[in-house]
């Protein structure tokens, strides 16, 4: 009995692949390693003593794939794998469209022929939109503002037309809303490439002089200091509700969607304040232009997650924050630093 981890050398994943191994699960990782490091697998040993079987490779690769579900007694999968990033996916959505929804029909086809009938995969809090009310719950509203969003739509329309089609389907679409922090070990943590996109790995390069200041996008949002609000949730509690799902499903039959976050908004300037007194440093930082497609506030409503699956978020932002430095700080170049 083993589960397949697709996208599982990148941040999330590596993340949800050392609690699997902790809990005494075989696990199987396919990744082409284009947004990730071969790295992380020794990180991953040295925090758990345990190794993976990991297999190079697009998951769109039918034969390749077909090849890992013949080897081994795949039971579940959670399926990570896919480009995140949504000013590339405006930019180039061919490449988003191809590579996304490619690989997750594949995947369902395989398992389809296989018999595996149990899986998590990775939606976000994108799928929302422009929320009318918040906090969100899974009933509110469902649109896409990039090809990013739309992709993950897309593939949460899929899943819930195979579990009509197959009523022995048990599958969890997990929305989260906004994952930072690292491993307490400061051993493993996202490794953005290039000049970060998302607020806290762009805080962090600021706080180790990498860059010069944070560009706060908009103070003039209907919030209570004018800057954007977000649900940012710790990566550790993050996996920690993979492994509640994947328990969820075991008993339960159907496609159910989860919120993933703390059910608490916090601010821009609080995200730079909170990093400032964790680091013990100054974070320069200057108000700019809104950022298109930008929306004021997002956080979840987490009641029916927490009802379903007995699972919360533990982590408060400075928790989340310590851990994000401490990775910063022993990986000042991410995964590179080793060499
Ligand atoms: P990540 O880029 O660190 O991990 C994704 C992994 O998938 C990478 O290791 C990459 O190399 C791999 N990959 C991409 N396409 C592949 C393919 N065709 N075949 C094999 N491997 C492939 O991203 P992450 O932050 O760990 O996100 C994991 C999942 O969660 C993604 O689906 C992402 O869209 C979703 N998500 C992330 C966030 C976030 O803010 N990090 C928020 C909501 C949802
Ligand atoms: N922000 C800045 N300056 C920056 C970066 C961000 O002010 O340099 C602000 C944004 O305007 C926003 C907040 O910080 O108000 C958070 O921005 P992020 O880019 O960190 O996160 P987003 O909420 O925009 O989006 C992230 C992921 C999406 C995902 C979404 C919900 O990038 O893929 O969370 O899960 F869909």
């Amino acid at each position: 009995m083993a589960i397949l981890v697709t996208g599982g050398a990148g941040y999330i994943g590596s993340h949800t692949i050392v609690q699997l191994l902790e809990e005494g699960q075989q696990v199987i990782v396919i990744d082409d390693l284009s947004n990730s490091h071969l790295e992380v697998f020794n990180r991953i040993k040295a925090i758990t003593a345990k190794e993976v079987v990991f297999i190079e490779g697009d998951v769109s690769d039918k034969h390749l794939l077909a090849g890992i579900f013949k080897k081994f007694d795949i039971t579940s999968v959670i399926h990570f794998a896919g480009f995140k990033a949504v000013g590339e996916s405006v930019a180039n959505p061919l490449m988003y469209y191809q590579n996304n929804i490619n690989c997750s029909l594949t995947l369902f086809a395989c398992m389809q022929e296989f018999n595996c009938k149990e899986i998590v995969f990775s939606s976000s809090a994108t799928v929302y939109g422009d929320p009318e009310t918040v906090p969100i719950t899974e009933q509110s509203a469902l649109s896409a503002t990039n090809p990013y969003g739309q992709t993950k739509l897309m593939i949460e329309y899929i899943l819930k037309d195979i579990a009509i089609a197959d009523p022995a389907m048990r599958i969890a679409i997990l929305r989260y809303f906004n994952p930072v922090g690292a491993h307490p070990s400061g051993l493993i943590g996202e490794d953005p490439n290039g000049i970060p996109n998302n607020l806290v790995p762009f805080v962090a390069k600021v706080a180790i002089g990498e860059l010069p200041k944070v560009y706060v996008f908009g103070d003039d949002y209907d919030t209570p200091d004018g800057t954007g609000v977000r649900d940012y949730i710790h990566v550790v509690d993050l996996a920690t509700g993979h492994l509640a799902a994947l328990k969820k499903i075991k008993d339960h039959v159907g496609c159910a969607v989860y919120n993933l976050g703390t059910g608490q908004g916090n601010s821009v300037l609080e995200v730079i304040k909170t990093f400032a007194d964790v680091a013990g440093r100054d974070i320069p930082f200057q108000i700019s232009a809104r950022r298109a497609g930008d929306i004021a506030t997002c956080y979840a409503s987490v009641e029916s997650t927490t009802a379903a699956l007995n699972w919360s978020a533990k982590a408060d932002l400075k928790q989340m924050i310590k851990d994000h430095w401490h990775w910063q700080q022993k990986n000042p170049k991410g995964y590179k630093s080793v060499h």
